[in-house]
């Protein structure tokens, strides 16, 4: 785009200061800066909020461990059978930045081991190879990254040799990125010539993966379900047969896992449905009254916390890809340029970044299994450094699990 166009966009975005250094800059760098503005989707700005989102709250009811329990050999022939006949696609989200972690390498590169390097990437995909074992078959594992991680991302992979995962049978591709704002709204610079741009969020994953011109050999390859799961959860259990085979047989073109919810006010998102239709609503949309809710059996009504494992039915995310999702304005801490014009590494959360969430995939599919699953063998997240969800939780976790560290 030309300058006065550019110009002229700004102005009736009510951006303009993004060209307040424009006349500093030499001219590769005002050509970049033109070009990054005019790849901005605006639309992420004007879009509806989750938080606008009305409609009827009502529960949903997993399938329980007991009833898990008593199916599993059915279960688990339905999903091996699928799993051989390479239905099942395994895709780790790790575009996040991990800002809570506080470190800026990819964190699947997070080396959690104590006494030998163990790496959250190395982990995952040693787990999913055991299941290509265990099934005789294979799974493509697809490796969202963004642009502020995929050539470190691809370049961990390579240096590790895959962990030993057949390399042809590993996929990367790279998630959009939105501009972050301050707290007016108003775009912020990371330089002089560069947006502050952010990995879009997790919700963008199918329609990036189609972009990156995947969908037709995995298609070739049988592949009909996804099987999307966070990077940072370290006991992840990914194309697991019996979640498969439940999710087959249930007919449902979605599935969730789920963990029970420890006590009413834990801060986890809870799969129910809104106006019939299958949802995950954030703890702090729950009403105290709601929260405390128990059905007949005593259990929390609002008692099944997603963990972010979810099975999708690629015809499904075909009907589903053109649609808007609804996007969540969250505080972060931006690197960004200060009204001197210095960069400034802040402190405290200074910016909203702008993001589409996979939770709200679910809502579009037409149902959805709550799988139960527990949360002492598959749940063991790494958010922060310490505390709550840390390396230091996720480590006690493992070893409870008979993971050497
Ligand atoms: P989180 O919401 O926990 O975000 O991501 P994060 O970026 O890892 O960490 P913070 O909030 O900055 O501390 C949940 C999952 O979604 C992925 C993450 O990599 C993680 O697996 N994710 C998140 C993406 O792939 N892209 C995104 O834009 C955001």
């Amino acid at each position: 785009m030309k300058y006065q166009t550019v110009r002229a966009l700004l102005e009736e975005k009510g951006q303009a200061q993004l060209l307040r250094y424009y006349d500093e800059l030499n001219a590769a760098q005002q050509a970049a800066l033109l070009e990054e503005i005019g790849r901005v989707d605006w639309s992420v700005f004007s879009s509806h909020t989750a938080a606008q989102d009305a409609g009827e709250i009502s529960p949903i009811r997993a399938l329980r461990l007991s009833e898990i329990a008593a199916r599993r050999q059915e279960f688990e022939e339905v999903g091996r059978e699928a799993i051989r006949r390479g239905e099942v696609a395994a895709v780790v989200l790790a575009g996040g930045q991990g800002t809570r972690l506080g470190s800026s390498a990819p964190k699947g590169a997070f080396d959690i081991g104590l006494t030998r390097p163990v790496y959250i990437f190395e982990l995952l995909v040693r787990t999913l190879q055991g299941v290509c074992e265990r099934c005789g078959g294979r799974v493509p594992l697809l490796v969202m990254t963004s642009d502020k991680n995929d050539r470190e991302t691809r370049a961990f992979f390579a240096e590790h040799d895959y962990f030993g995962y057949p390399k042809e049978d590993i996929s990367f591709f790279v998630q959009d990125m939105a501009p972050a704002t301050d707290f007016d709204g108003k775009i912020l610079l990371e330089e002089k010539g560069k947006l502050a741009l952010s990995p879009n969020g997790n919700g963008g994953w199918y329609a990036s993966l189609l972009r990156a011109g995947l969908l037709p050999s995995l298609k070739a390859r049988g592949v009909t379900w996804f099987n999307v799961f966070a990077v940072d959860n370290v006991l992840q259990k990914m194309a697991d047969p019996a979640f498969i085979g439940a999710t087959i047989l249930s007919g449902a073109s979605c599935g969730a896992k789920v963990v029970r919810k420890a006590y009413p006010e834990e801060r986890v998102g809870v799969l129910c449905r809104k106006d019939g239709k299958p949802y995950v609503i954030e703890y702090y949309e729950l009403s105290k009254e709601m929260a405390n809710a128990r059905d007949e059996e005593g259990e929390l009504l609002y008692g099944c916390g997603v963990i972010l494992n979810y099975l999708f039915h690629v015809e499904e995310l075909e009907r589903i890809v053109a649609k808007q999702l609804p996007v969540h304005i969250a505080k972060k801490k931006v690197v960004c340029l200060n009204e001197r014009g210095e960069q400034q590494i802040p402190a405290a959360e200074n910016a909203f970044k702008y993001e589409t969430l996979i939770l709200d995939m679910v809502r579009l599919m037409g149902d959805c299994l709550p799988f139960e699953v527990e949360r002492e063998r598959e749940f063991a997240p790494i958010k922060n450094a310490t505390g709550v969800d840390s390396v230091e939780s996720a480590r006690v976790l493992l070893k409870q699990n008979g993971v050497e560290l």
